[in-house]
């Protein structure tokens, strides 16, 4: 085998190992696959692998076509026999980063993976950690646990100078925004910050060759630092504009005309938009990294934990907001059908992490409003860690079923739905997202909230 320096891995038919074959992992792999490498997902998900090696897809936004091509030309398969891993020359980790019980960060999957990496790691094998975390992991919990091998990859400060690693490890912090049809992963510049110099180089090298632009930065740690911020900077703005929606409501203004036409300003302003509550795996996971880390520093958090609590008070605000727009029909929430439409937690995906939605669906249903929801991504749903709504299945609109429902709360703002239609049937809506905002008729059966 060739001798690995950081100039390799500029090479053009590496073996790459993804573990986590998710809705980080997977693009990562075909995008690796398109560019001739050889991609191997590893995953301790057996029906996961065995869709992928039957070139199927089990996520809405990946086509079946663009994995099953790269699956018969040999340059992408999936297995859960981690001893494979000696066999690559780079192995990047997708796996999740969840909160636990207690909101606090939840690192077993990492620990898992990096154990499982230990004993096959190889000589000048370049390993990347590419799930959020707080700053300070890649160094703190990857590193001394692939050092059980023997084998060193010593951390560089500054400018020291330092030994030649025996393997490369950098952290590398995934952008991808699933479903955005103007940034995909080749157009989203990477950051890559390596434990030493060799490391980040031997990543940067990889990364270049799938990605418009890697940006290199100084540690591991600044690149784990540099996500959070990313992430942190959304959670806070989102608090931000739903704060003062609530107070644009009781002063009688229409927050989203404000925001838009704030955002005429050419510079110093950037819209963020208001909504039930905050979803998906990143935005109301990461800031807790952080605040959970920073304690260990006697640091507290304001900002973070400020933007927590109003987030996590929307969806009682929405609540609200259908328990009075009911009764000004002369009805209570209690008894009431509602139709909550859309129950991923962003439009037009099939992602159901953290939604809004789902707490909504608890807190009408807790007040005893009579609730069905429709969603087109989600035909039925299945059995959550805090929710269980298998019993619920997607019901059909149409004209007729739309009237015969008390109200209809927009939760998520799906493109297909035809809000005239919708806002023509119902007797009342209740529109979290202000997807009725071109609605033409019958604006009056409309409430904002
Ligand atoms: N989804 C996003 O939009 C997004 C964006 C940026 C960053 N991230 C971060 O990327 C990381 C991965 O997120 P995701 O959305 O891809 O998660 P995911 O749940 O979609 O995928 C994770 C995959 O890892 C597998 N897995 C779990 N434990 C494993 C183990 N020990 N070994 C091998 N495979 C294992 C699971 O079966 C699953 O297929 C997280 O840290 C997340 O915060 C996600």
């Amino acid at each position: 085998m060739n001798h690995r320096t950081p100039d390799h891995f500029s090479s053009h038919d590496l073996k790459i190992g993804i573990i986590g074959c998710g809705y980080v992992g997977l693009p990562l792999a075909l995008s690796f696959a398109g560019k001739g490498h050889h991609v191997l997902g590893f995953d301790t998900d057996p029906a996961k692998v065995e869709k992928l090696n039957r070139g199927e897809s089990y996520i809405k936004h990946i086509s079946a076509a663009g994995i099953s091509k790269h699956v018969h030309s040999s340059h992408f398969s999936s297995t859960t026999d981690f001893a494979r891993l000696r066999d690559m020359d780079a192995v990047l980790i997708c796996v999740p980063t969840p909160l636990d019980e207690r909101r606090d960060p939840d690192l077993s999957f990492v620990e898992q993976t990096a154990l499982a990496i230990a004993p096959h790691l190889q000589r000048e094998q370049l390993i990347v950690l590419e799930s959020t975390t707080y700053p300070g992991t890649t160094e703190e919990l990857v590193l001394p646990i692939l050092e059980r091998s023997g084998l060193r990859c010593p951390i560089q400060r500054n400018e020291q100078t330092a030994a030649a690693p025996d393997f490369y490890l950098a952290f590398s912090p995934e952008r991808e925004d699933p479903g955005n049809k103007h940034f995909g992963l080749a157009q989203i510049p990477k950051v890559v910050g390596g434990v030493n110099s060799a490391s980040g180089q031997a990543a940067a090298n990889l990364y270049s060759q799938i990605v418009a632009r890697v940006v290199p930065v100084s540690s591991t740690r600044t690149a784990e630092m540099t996500k959070l911020l990313e992430n942190i900077f959304r959670c806070v703005n989102i608090a931000l504009v739903n704060e003062l929606k609530l107070l644009c409501q009781r002063m009688g203004m229409d927050v989203w005309e404000v925001i838009d036409s704030a955002a005429t300003k050419p510079f110093g302003f950037m819209p963020f938009y208001p909504g039930p509550g905050l979803g998906g795996h990143c935005i109301p996971v990461d800031p807790y990294y952080l605040s959970w880390k920073a304690r260990e520093y006697d640091f507290a958090t304001r900002f973070i934990e400020l933007a927590g609590e109003i987030n996590t008070s929307m969806p009682y605000h929405v609540t609200d907001a259908v328990a009075n727009a009911l009764n000004e029909h002369r009805k209570s929430l209690k008894g009431a059908r509602v139709l909550l439409l859309g129950v991923s937690y962003k439009k037009d995906i099939d992602d159901l992490r953290e939604s809004p939605s789902l707490k909504l669906m608890q807190l009408l249903i807790e007040r005893g409003a009579k609730l069905d929801y429709n969603d087109p991504f989600f035909p039925s749903l299945h059995k959550m860690r805090h929710y269980d709504y298998s019993h619920m299945r997607s019901v059909d609109i149409n004209p007729q079923s739309l009237a015969s429902y008390d109200c209809i709360l927009i939760a998520t703002d799906h493109s297909s739905y035809d809000y005239e239609q919708i806002v023509g049937s119902a007797k009342l809506v209740v529109d979290s997202r202000n997807a009725t905002r071109d609605v033409q008729n019958n604006r009056d059966k409309v409430v904002h909230c």
